[in-house]
């Protein structure tokens, strides 16, 4: 691990941001829990996600569809046979590698899809865990995750997956949309929800998991539209989305995916890829995916999936434009560009200078003493604050060490009640990144703080 990602690892586990998850049993196979500070950064992302795309457009409507999802969906969609990846496991000490990913690694070369010429690669490849060469062959490995349910009709056990995109979910309700709202193309349909990968190695802390969140968009448009304009507009749309999270534009490029290495149902992919610590990975995608999935679905379950265009008397399958983003990569970005270490005074300040619109406290009242007549006014003008601001009350420690900590968890504002705040009814703002320090009177602190929330 590079020493920034370990810096940023142990800070969220220390201030309560992103916890190994199942530690007194040992850990369990890279999931995470998400702590007080982790939780409103992820539901803070995913409101910033809601308003950009839901509330702030007209065109498009949002979902929230089930998990579990009838499995003929994933036959028609072509998951059951498609949805694969290529594993290896080491003869000598029984460790499993994604071969895709072995073989990139050590000659550089691409080959995600061609098995036979994996396998014949990883003859001169060195196992990373014990350093022998004795591989099984490669060969494919379905990603959905297994269940068993009880069908209700028969009694008997129907297999079931736990759904490995959101977007199936979408596809299968877009009937109902349309009949149910006033939408006309082109429109969206928006979701975000868990997703379910059975990862063949997880890993660079919260990068690749095996149970994610993902905030999709199925983008429905004539065929007859010009869509390649639709389609930079949506990469833009997606980059200003990474910025809003805080990072920095030189930290972002585009991959456009060769037509041998697009998922099937693909006419054209570009993914978002950010620089982590680890190097420029995949952080968002947007696909063209025709009319693929509402083809594959119509002819499925036998029902219609068209759209009536009144204006020119026409019928058709719409196609569709789908940017994909993923929560866990959206908050690793968060992270990673909020850390800050500077130098304050011959210490080390390490602040995490995360965008106002989604840092998980935005304002914390610090009583200078905990002796009553401080705290009364204190807790005074945290209930005040509390039903406009996410705000956060803390008496414990020196007033430096309370700054330190806030910085840590990347607190805008800190107001701070002194004694003079008896006398004068004013407390001390301060800001977390200049650290310049302001008097505001009590009575004008609700407008002074929203007004800087807007
Ligand atoms: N519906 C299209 C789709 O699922 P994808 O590129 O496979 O496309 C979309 O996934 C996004 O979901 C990715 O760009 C990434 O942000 C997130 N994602 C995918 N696999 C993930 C994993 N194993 N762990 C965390 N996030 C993941």
């Amino acid at each position: 691990m590079t020493d920034l990602m370990e810096k940023i690892v142990s800070l969220a586990k220390r201030r309560g941001f992103v916890y190994p998850a199942c530690e007194i049993y040992g850990g369990f196979a890279n999931s995470y829990s998400y702590g007080p500070y982790g939780t409103e950064l992820r539901n803070n992302i995913k409101q910033l996600w809601w308003r950009t795309f839901v509330h702030h457009r007209e065109d498009i409507v949002g979902l929230d569809g089930p998990i579990l999802l009838h499995p003929k969906l994933w036959e028609a969609s072509g998951h059951t046979t498609g949805f694969n990846d290529a594993l290896v496991d080491c003869k000598a000490c029984q460790k499993r590698f994604r071969a895709d990913h072995l073989v990139e690694e050590a000659t550089g070369q691409d080959l995600e899809g061609k098995l036979d010429e994996m396998s014949t690669a990883l003859t001169k490849i060195k196992c990373p865990n014990c350093g022998k060469i004795d591989w099984t062959q490669a060969r494919e490995f379905n990603m959905m995750f297994k269940t068993e349910m009880n069908n209700v009709s028969d009694e008997e056990i129907a297999e079931v997956y736990l759904r490995p995109e959101t977007a199936g979910a979408i596809f299968v309700e877009y009937k109902n949309v349309l009949d149910s709202m006033r939408v006309k193309i082109p429109f969206g349909i928006a979701q975000i929800g868990k997703a379910f990968r059975n990862e063949i190695v997880a890993g660079n802390f919260i990068f690749r998991l095996r149970e994610f969140e993902q905030m999709e968009i199925e983008y429905f448009i004539s065929p007859d539209t010009k869509w390649e304009p639709l389609f930079d507009e949506w990469l833009t749309k997606q980059e200003e989305f990474v910025l809003a999270l805080g990072a920095d534009k030189k930290d972002l490029r585009h991959y456009e995916h060769p037509d041998d290495k697009r998922s099937h149902y693909s006419q054209k992919t570009v993914d978002i890829e950010y620089k982590f610590p680890f190097g420029f990975k995949e952080l968002f995608g947007l696909a063209h995916r025709g009319d693929f999935d509402l083809t594959a679905h119509s002819k499925a379950s036998g029902e219609k999936l068209e759209y009536f265009d009144q204006e020119n008397n026409k019928r058709y399958v719409p196609h569709v434009l789908e940017p994909t983003f993923g929560v866990e990569r959206s908050l690793l970005v968060a992270l990673v560009a909020a850390y800050h270490e500077e130098e304050v005074k011959g210490e080390t300040r390490v602040v995490m200078k995360f965008p106002k619109a989604i840092a998980p406290i935005q304002v914390a009242i610090l009583p200078l003493s905990k002796k009553e007549e401080l705290s009364s006014v204190a807790r005074g003008i945290f209930d005040d604050l509390k039903t406009s601001l996410i705000c956060e009350y803390d008496e414990t420690q020196s007033i430096g060490k309370r700054y330190r900590r806030q910085d840590e968890i990347g607190t805008p504002y800190c107001v701070t009640v002194d004694f003079d705040s008896l006398e004068d009814k004013a407390v001390t703002v301060r800001d977390r990144d200049s650290m310049e320090q302001e008097r505001v009177k009590i009575e004008e602190l609700d407008g002074y703080l929203v007004g800087r929330y807007k």
